[in-house]
């Protein structure tokens, strides 16, 4: 396997994971920040899955294979998932302030691998990754500041 597909495999299974504890946060937050923050992790998810099925579809146009179960997902995945457990607002930000870290570092690195070969339509879709990843790890750290 090429190191540009292994690195948008590696994106799917990763966005399939953090889906799903993005799931977990919205749902196991507490706090006085409970409202909103109930609402950002939810947005959080609507643009997680998006980004995983235009990924796993770039891969689909690419020839390649994308990861579809969970299964297979958390077999590939760097994510740690987290239990059932009741937190506070703002330990759950930070929870999720790592995990976007993780994944901008990874889109950057998907984004290297796409340049490497001169794929310009993986790179595009990249580089509107990483600005939103930015953007809101921004927001994450001004909130937590
Ligand atoms: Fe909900």
């Amino acid at each position: 396997m090429a190191n540009l597909e292994m690195k948008l495999n590696q994106y799917v299974a990763d966005l399939m994971v953090v889906y799903t504890k993005l799931h977990n946060v919205h749902w196991y937050v507490q706090g006085k920040q409970f409202h909103r923050m109930h609402e950002l992790f939810e947005n959080y998810y609507d643009k997680v899955t998006e980004d995983m099925d235009e990924v796993a579809e770039r891969m689909l146009q690419l020839g390649q294979k994308p990861v579809a179960s969970l299964k297979g997902a958390l077999e590939i995945t760097k994510i740690e998932e987290r239990s059932e457990e009741y937190a506070k607002d703002l330990d759950l930000v930070s929870v999720v302030k790592k995990d976007f870290e993780y994944l901008l570092g990874l889109t950057l690195e998907v984004k290297e691998e796409a340049e490497k070969v001169g794929d310009d339509p993986t790179v595009d879709i990249m580089n509107e990754f990483t600005a939103y990843y930015q953007k809101e790890l921004w927001m994450l750290n001004s909130t937590l500041a």
